[in-house]
């Protein structure tokens, strides 16, 4: 039986945030071909039944479940860890994709700006909450799909939350700026545990990503965006390439090492965000 590493393919399991559309889906389609358990976490039940129904038909696996989670809300994260910790005994990757875009200022039910929280602080938390059977099926990998987008972005302390002054553009870089200094500090800090930590920037891939309240021009230009299918290769490269085995703390475009922003090549900072991120995750410390 073919395998990527000790554990054969068919034992398995993989959980996809985001998984019902777009790039998450394909992601999901990918690794159910590949013979594993597939976890789709969606906040929606109808969404990810259909994703679901349409996965297990394309890939011939029927190993591919629904979970629910609103990555914008702590309680559903803190009770979708918990379900999934009862459910499932080990965890070999976990992509954290799912992500928003908006034009707008938006606030999460516990009071913090939508894309930071759901880009950044959703899949931060997911990611501590999962440790557990991460470590126990090492090695395992986590993947954070970002964007090209950090780059033009900075983290900023005195207004995390864009309260004063937001852009939905900058508001969405900053989280996907953080998105990549999360996956720095936390490969740090992982050391010597058997999981990697490395995010990804998956290309213009042409999704729902930014569909609402953004110009017609806009949806010109996203005909020539590529497939999610296409976008879905460099997170599928992570979770099973034996070349990234032990390779922690990346930045990869087009399944290549890619280089990050200055700001995220920044350890103060990086260390400083986790802080924050621990803080307004509700995280303890122990
Ligand atoms: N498309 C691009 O060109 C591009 C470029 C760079 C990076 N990315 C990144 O790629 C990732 C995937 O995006 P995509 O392009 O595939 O867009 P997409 O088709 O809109 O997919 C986003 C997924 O995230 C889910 N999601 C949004 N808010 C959520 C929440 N609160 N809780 C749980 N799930 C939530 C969506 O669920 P619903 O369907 O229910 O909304 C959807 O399944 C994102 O992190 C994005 O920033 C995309």
């Amino acid at each position: 039986m073919a395998s990527i590493g000790t554990t054969p393919l068919e034992d398995r399991v993989w959980l996809v945030t985001g998984a019902n559309s777009g790039i998450g889906k394909a992601t999901a389609l990918d690794l159910a071909r590949l013979g594993g358990s597939v976890v789709l976490a969606c906040r929606h039940a109808e969404k990810g039944q259909a994703a679901a129904r349409d996965i297990v038909q394309a890939s011939g696996n029927p190993h591919v479940a629904l979970m629910i989670v609103d990555l914008s809300s702590r309680a559903s994260i803190v009770s979708f860890a918990e379900e999934f910790n009862q459910d499932y005994r080990r965890l070999d990757a976990l992509v954290n994709n799912a992500g928003v875009y908006t034009r707008e200022r938006m606030t999460t039910p516990d009071g913090l700006e939508l894309q930071f929280a759901v880009n950044h602080l959703g899949g931060f938390l997911l990611a501590h909450l999962l440790l557990d059977p991460l470590i126990a099926s090492a090695p395992s990998r986590i993947v954070n799909v970002t964007s090209s987008a950090h780059k033009i972005a900075s983290i900023h302390f005195d207004d995390l939350q864009g309260g004063r002054k937001y852009r939905g553009y900058t508001a969405y870089g900053q989280s996907k700026l953080a998105q990549v200094l999360f996956t720095v500090e936390f490969a740090r800090r992982l050391a010597g545990t058997g999981v990697t930590v490395n995010a990804c920037h998956p290309g213009l891939v042409k999704t729902n990503l930014g569909l609402e309240g953004t110009p017609k021009v806009f949806r010109f230009v996203r005909m020539f965006f590529k497939s999610p299918a296409k976008g879905a290769e460099t997170p599928v490269y992570l979770v099973t390439s034996p070349k990234v085995a032990t390779l922690t703390g990346q930045y990869f475009v087009n399944r290549a090492v890619s280089p990050v922003s200055r700001k995220a090549q920044d350890p103060d900072l990086a260390r400083r965000l986790y802080d924050v991120s621990v803080h307004l995750a509700g995280l303890s410390t122990k």
